[in-house]
């Protein structure tokens, strides 16, 4: 094994042959319940696994719900209603997700989201309802179709390094190739934007490059902690939970196997461009699992920056 190497990581580990060549498991999501009341009754238990999560992102500063779901899940939070039912309210859009996903134009998506990221990708942009939404990984074009669907007026731009793979480019989604530090936004409203990090890039770096741009809600994939680099390939160190990991010592090399491979990372802490100090609060995402059988969703997290610091 090699010692003196800090990081030996792919890019991203979309590749492969063609989806369509590939045989779908037991746990794909091309496999999906009929009956109608068994749905409803999924969706119930996806909406009260949700809700905790979401509620607590709903909680949003100086920016009133700008959706008919946010703004009954807002009056639900704030006991208007008369009730508590948080998870009542959010019931009919995981139904309305469950139909849309029925539709989705690509139905293998080996390699990026599948039901149950695509589902948390889903409500989040429901709640905040954003007018504009930066994807940066496009890959096949699944969650930019998505947005497109949750977000039918908003402006959403999807950015790949690489769109080779792009199979599905949704109406009205602007596909840019390249990073997205090079693509020209509009001009940010910071709480009615979204900046959506699903690339396998540093979570560190597009966290200061998301607060700087004036980004305040951004959803990242593929949080894991150091103890489960293993599970993605091309991890996006440092994660969010690794730069906010109080275990972590400075200089510790991480070495981690994966299909065979042996990786290794050297965590640094001035790689984390003190983040902890750039975020109001975060919410990681509940593993509904459990619930689907689907194939794991991968800690996907809900983050609010703080404003930019004006330059001195
Ligand atoms: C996991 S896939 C994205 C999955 C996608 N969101 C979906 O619909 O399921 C990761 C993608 O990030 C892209 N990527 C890697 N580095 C990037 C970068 N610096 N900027 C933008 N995209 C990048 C890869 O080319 C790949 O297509």
């Amino acid at each position: 094994m090699p010692s003196d190497s800090r990081i030996q990581i792919t890019p991203a580990t979309c590749g492969g042959p063609p989806p369509e060549d590939r045989p779908a498991t037991a746990r794909e999501d091309r496999s999906d319940l009929q009956s109608p009341r068994l749905r409803a009754k999924l969706a119930r238990r996806l909406a009260q696994a949700l809700a905790p999560a979401l509620s607590a992102i709903l909680d949003r500063p100086a920016s009133p719900p700008t959706s008919p779901l946010a703004t009954s899940l807002a009056q639900v939070s704030a006991g208007c209603t008369g009730g508590n039912d948080f998870a009542g309210a959010l019931e009919p859009a995981v139904q309305e997700f469950q139909e849309l996903y029925d539709r989705r134009p690509l139905t293998t998506n080996k390699g990026g989201m599948q039901f149950n990221d695509s589902l948390c990708l889903y409500l989040v942009a429901r709640i905040l309802a954003p007018t504009f939404v930066l994807e940066s990984g496009s890959f096949q074009g699944h969650s930019a179709w998505l947005l497109r669907q949750a977000l039918p007026d908003a402006d959403i731009l999807s950015c790949d390094i690489d769109h080779g793979q792009l199979r599905h480019r949704a109406e009205g989604v602007t596909f840019h190739e390249g990073d997205w530090v090079g693509a020209s936004l509009p001009e940010i409203d910071p709480l009615r934007s979204l900046a959506w990090f699903d690339d396998h890039t540093d979570h560190c770096r597009r966290l200061a490059e998301a607060q700087a741009r004036g980004f305040r809600h951004v959803l990242l994939d593929d949080n894991f902690p150091a103890e489960n680099l293993y599970a993605t390939g091309g991890p996006p160190v440092p994660t969010l939970a690794m730069a906010l990991d109080p275990e972590l010592a400075d200089g510790e090399e991480l070495v981690w196997r994966r299909r065979g491979k042996v990786y290794r990372y050297r965590f640094e802490t001035k790689d984390t461009l003190d983040v902890a100090t750039r975020i109001e609060k975060f919410v990681v995402l509940p593993d509904v699992t459990a619930i689907t059988r689907y194939n794991p969703p991968s800690g996907m997290t809900y983050v609010r920056l703080k404003p930019p610091v004006p330059p001195t």
